[in-house]
């Protein structure tokens, strides 16, 4: 057994909770007394409040008590560094002064006794708006155009200027992506009560430990009197990762009030006031020679941002190092407009960077009368340019040979519209993705218990992707007991420190700590079995051996655990670890893939259908086959609406989100989903821990966009360059 649960394909040990209603989410969390909070939202983009009449709202049924600029307590903004792993996005705290900055902005916040209630009163508080008399801007157009652009960084190696000017071959092509909004099935909640002075929290956060640091500061309380609990998360995308206004507003009125009080935002509220993928528009421009080896990259990214706070999408990341090329340029910029603050979302920088450019190596490839799959094979790197390392493992080859294998690649014609099924023209095309892998300190208690079965520890949480889980396969590995006698507690800031779920990095982070812990408790249970009340009592130390759950000696006894603790009245045998983050050992750790797409295109009807999917990816060892296969077909679904359906549209005469509902703001259905195929090459990388594993939740999505792009170049001779891909830019 304990050599085949890791990377075995088990299914999800919390799925049965999940099923029939036995886990609990944020909002199932009813606390006595518990009342109900509904927001109240700016309706013009940027000016200043004149005004707030409550009389009415106060007179509303059930209602409780009405907050706003003129009705709040002073909070403390949070100095939000990762380094005090406490961060914000949006700088101010909650009803700070009358300042209006975006569309959807918290102006109010009510409180009453059932939910209807606060939503009917909500309606009824009365704000007057004074608009400034600039116009708000409304995208990233507008951004740059009223606000100029702002400089956030760059690197530069060798003279891609110089080197493009004498490239034989180039493309010089800028793309464009749109706001993208984290639409996870849960929206955000939060459930705050005080008790004593202490604040403890329920909320949908993908990070339990800095959801706590955060609220201490911004409440000015020592971190122990804060708790925060994720036991379930309807998944977050990275939209949860940092703690958003609605939860300090909840918390504060919980103690305002002096009772529990439940937030959970609507699904419109998603759209404005907890991060989204910022618009991004990216310069790429290519040179290379006429075999196709890149001589220069430059790749120049502007995002959009906000008045309340600066985020980068970091779109040039993969492109410092996914190709060799000396000469070459990255820099990133931001533009401010009228939006609440974007955030990390699914894959942040890479997400849509490798759109631009893997659109761009395929622009090249069309340019050389070179297949791109070629063009991208003379161009890999083992080393890493960028932070000039080696990787600590790449297998990019093995997936582009093995992808494109099962794909059939080597049996397509290049001409544009050259291929054909009856009477739809297909469309191949392929993208490389890349993730950089990371890995950070984390600390876990792993207990063998009298009743013999054994429990887990740990500060951080399972968004829905199988943490849960592959911490079970790992104690039950290096403590040889069945997956059915580990229990997994997660969620709970006051456990020992673990890390946020974002990242791609709980899976490296958590499994070394999980692994360190477990062999602890078994050191501990040997000095337990020499004690005089025990069956294996005066035994030499290094005379015992564990093995599944028992204990023997060299004099031939033998006994469980279960009789060790029990024969001196003992709970269980408690062990904890801490382990440190990505080792410093000279190499560049990153995941690779790619993505092959086929799309079916129907001009006489205008219908665009993506066919055929599949995905080859180099992602360390895989610890549990089946949640990791979920993650990369979840990533290629997203990638799929990212190409092809998602984009939040901005009214340009006020800034509103108008599409901000699950109507009309488009993902992938099942009548969208092509065959997936994802091949999990399975190379463990012990560089990044001894497991092998370097993460699998994000590599996934990127580069889908450019290989749905591609696909769809090579069937209709349409390069599209702005996402999504509607119909109206193929006909
Ligand atoms: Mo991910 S964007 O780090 O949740």
């Amino acid at each position: 057994m304990s050599d085949s649960i890791i990377g075995a394909a088990v299914s999800r040990i919390d799925g049965p909770d999940k099923l029939t209603g036995r886990a609990r989410y944020a909002g199932d969390f009813q606390p006595e007394g518990m009342v109900y909070a509904y927001g109240v939202y700016s309706t013009i983009a940027r000016g200043r409040i004149t005004g707030i009449d409550t009389t009415l709202a106060m007179r509303s049924p059930g209602v409780i008590d009405i907050f706003h600029h003129g009705r709040f307590p002073r909070l403390h903004r949070s100095p939000g560094t990762f380094a005090e792993e406490n961060v914000v996005d949006e700088k101010r705290t909650p009803f700070e002064d009358d300042r209006i900055h975006y569309m959807g902005q918290f102006v109010a916040l009510v409180v009453a006794e059932t939910y209807e209630q606060a939503r009917a009163a909500a309606y009824k508080v009365r704000v007057d708006y004074e608009r400034d008399a600039q116009r708000a801007a409304a995208t990233l157009a507008q951004g740059i155009e009223d606000n100029g652009v702002e400089h956030a960084n760059d690197s530069e190696r060798g003279d891609p200027a110089g080197a493009y000017d004498g490239a034989a071959y180039r493309v010089d092509a800028v793309y464009t992506t749109p706001v993208e909004t984290h639409n996870p099935m849960e929206t955000h909640a939060t459930v705050a009560e005080w008790v004593d002075g202490r604040l403890r929290v329920f909320d949908s956060t993908q990070g339990v430990i800095f959801t706590r640091n955060t609220l201490s500061r911004v409440f000015d309380l020592d971190p122990s009197q804060v708790e925060v609990h994720a036991d379930f998360i309807g998944s977050g995308f990275g939209g949860k990762l940092w703690v958003w206004p609605h939860c300090v507003a909840t918390c504060a009125a919980a103690r305002e009030v002096g009772r529990p009080v439940q937030f959970v935002l609507p699904r419109q509220q998603m759209f404005t006031t907890v991060g989204h993928r910022p618009e991004t528009r990216q310069h790429v421009r290519l040179g290379a020679d006429d075999d196709g080896r890149l001589l220069s990259i430059r790749h120049e990214t502007i995002n959009s941002s906000s008045p309340v706070g600066t985020v980068v999408e970091a779109c040039g990341g993969s492109t410092q190092g996914l190709y060799a090329c000396d000469n070459l340029r990255i820099s990133h910029a931001t533009a401010i407009t009228n939006r609440g603050t974007p955030t990390a979302m699914r894959a942040p920088g890479a997400g849509v960077g490798l759109f631009a450019l893997e659109s761009a190596m395929d622009e090249l490839a069309a340019e050389l009368g070179i297949d791109p799959l070629e063009l991208r094979r003379r161009n890999f790197t083992a080393h890493d340019q960028g932070a000039d390392k080696p990787y600590s493992s790449n297998h990019l080859l093995e997936c582009y040979d093995r992808a494109a294998e099962a794909f059939g690649w080597s049996r397509r014609t290049p001409e544009v519209g050259s291929m054909r099924d009856g009477d739809r023209i297909l469309g191949w095309g392929m993208a490389a993705c890349n993730w950089e892998a990371m890995r950070n300190p984390c600390d876990a208690r792993v207990a063998l218990r009298a009743d013999g079965t054994a429990s887990i520890h740990c500060a951080s949480q399972d968004i829905g992707t199988g943490t849960y889980t592959i911490l079970a396969q790992i104690a039950s590995h290096e403590l040889g007991l069945p997956l059915e006698s580990i229990h997994v507690t997660l969620g709970d800031s006051t456990f020992p420190h673990g890390p946020i779920s974002g990242g791609s990095w709980a899976t490296a982070t958590l499994l070394p700590a999980v692994a360190e812990a477990s062999r602890a408790a078994i050191k501990k249970l040997k000095n337990y079995a020499r004690n005089a009340a025990s069956p294996l009592a005066g035994a030499r130390g290094d005379s015992l051996v564990y093995d599944s759950g028992r204990l023997s000696d060299d004099s031939g006894r033998s006994a469980t655990v279960a009789e060790i603790l029990g024969a001196q009245s003992l709970a269980n045998a408690v062990g904890e670890a801490h382990t440190g983050g990505a080792p410093d050992s000279g190499y560049s750790f990153d995941s690779f893939g790619v993505h092959f797409v086929e799309v079916a295109w129907e001009p006489e009807i205008a219908h665009l259908e993506v066919t055929r999917v599949v995905s080859a990816i180099d992602a360390g060892a895989i610890i549990n086959a089946k949640s990791a296969r979920n993650q990369v077909e979840g990533a290629v679904v997203m990638g799929l609406g990212s190409a092809l359906l998602e984009t939040t549209e901005y009214d340009e005469r006020n800034a509103r989100p108008v599409n901000s509902n699950y109507a009309e703001y488009l993902v992938p259905v099942n009548a969208d989903m092509p065959d997936l195929d994802v091949i999990l090459l399975d190379h463990p990388d012990y560089e990044l821990n001894e497991f092998g594993a370097r993460g699998i939740g994000e590599i996934g999505l990127t580069g889908m966009q450019a290989a749905v792009a591609n696909a769809v170049y090579h069937a209709t001779g349409r390069r599209v360059r702005d996402l999504p891909i509607m119909l109206d830019k193929l006909i």
